[in-house]
């Protein structure tokens, strides 16, 4: 695991590779279906797990630029629920192994229905990437730890890349905007991972006191909202604590009744318009005398006041920081799960690909 979270330096910068020029994005899986794809009325994300995760997120992107309804659902959930598609419905399945069954399940659904299947997958001739209208592979090499690390990071990726498309089709983006998103993709992602992993020890440290912890709250917002849900699970996946993750304002409407002075909370806090509301939410965990740890790229003062730990990241911009946060969480509970003595590449009860629905 500690060796896949490492390569996330590269995993990124193999997924991008040879996808734009400088203003374009060429997803040449997608080609055959494209015009369809880009004139879809709505999309569907349907996932499991981690790759539901990065499905909430590929939401975000996908509203943000190209203005299109995406529902995200989980996959178990999408095969039974009263989907509405047609052939001007694309839906988007991600998955890591490609042989997760109830993905498969909601692939075979969306096919019935005349819906365009697109795949998100890490695992070329894998059932997804051939059940599928057509996909995008994520390349970032064979992904061996149970837990989901680099698969994730790179699906991101491609989202990023996805939804920026979708964008230039569709005319949402002007071509210097295109140029400035792709720019920002390829130069930063690499330059600032590294930065990260240079604070690696300082993680380490934090993570270690708070090894005995039972209970944690993850709380994020927007983009991280997703960042916190994958933290939480990557917590309970390999050190076995219980771990939740919630949009940062939505602590107040029940999970705050946990908070007290042994309960660790992780907020994910960029400078970004919601980054007031973020710390009166910080402020109420604090007043209850929860432990505060944030991951931020501010430094200014008020944060470091109301945290027990803080974890600076490099300055960057919102969709480079994702990634980061992603990346401290999965070595955050790395280095607890390894101070408890957990093996973190068999985890108890889990496998790497779950193959029955
Ligand atoms: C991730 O750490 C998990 N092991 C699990 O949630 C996984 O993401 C899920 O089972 C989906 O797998 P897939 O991406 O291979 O479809």
């Amino acid at each position: 695991m500690h060796k896949e979270i490492h390569e996330q330096t590269l995993t990124i910068k193999n997924t991008l590779k040879g996808r734009s020029t400088e203003s374009s994005v060429l997803l040449h899986g997608l080609l055959e279906y494209w015009e369809e794809i880009y004139k879809a009325e709505k999309i569907y994300i349907t996932a499991c797990g981690t790759s539901w995760h990065a499905g909430l997120i590929g939401k975000n992107f996908i509203e943000r630029f190209a203005q299109i309804p995406v529902h995200v659902e989980y996959a178990s959930e999408f095969r039974y629920n009263h989907s509405i598609m047609d052939n001007k419905t694309v839906v988007v399945a991600i998955s890591q192994s490609g042989e997760t069954a109830d993905t498969l399940a909601a692939i075979s659904k969306a096919n019935d229905f005349g819906a365009i299947t697109i795949g998100i997958c890490n695992v070329p001739g894998s059932s997804v990437s051939r059940e599928t209208n057509c996909g995008i592979h994520t390349r970032c090499g064979h992904e061996i730890g149970v837990a989901s690390t680099k698969a994730f990071t790179s699906q991101i990726a491609v989202l990023y890349l996805l939804a920026l498309k979708l964008a230039d089709s569709r005319k949402e983006i002007s071509k210097s905007e295109m140029k400035k998103y792709l720019m920002r993709a390829s130069g930063a992602v690499q330059k600032d991972i590294k930065a990260l992993f240079r604070k690696e020890k300082s993680i380490k440290k934090i993570a270690e006191k708070y090894q005995n912890a039972s209970d944690f709250l993850y709380l994020g917002r927007g983009l991280n909202f997703p960042v916190a849900l994958e933290g939480a699970l990557k917590l309970k996946e390999i050190s076995y604590i219980h771990a939740e993750g919630y949009p940062a304002a939505e602590m107040k409407h029940g999970p705050i009744a946990l908070v007290d002075k042994n309960m660790p909370n992780v907020f994910i806090v960029p400078k970004d318009k919601t980054y007031e509301k973020i710390i009166s939410n910080i402020e109420e965990i604090k007043s209850r005398k929860g432990k505060i740890i944030i991951i931020t790229d501010s430094k200014d003062k008020i944060l470091r006041d109301l945290s027990d730990d803080l974890i600076l990241l490099p300055r960057t911009n919102q969709y480079v920081f994702v990634i980061l946060a992603t990346i401290v969480l999965q070595l955050f509970s790395f280095f607890i799960a390894v101070a408890r003595g957990c093996d973190v590449d068999q985890p108890r009860n889990l496998a790497k690909s779950v193959t029955v629905e």
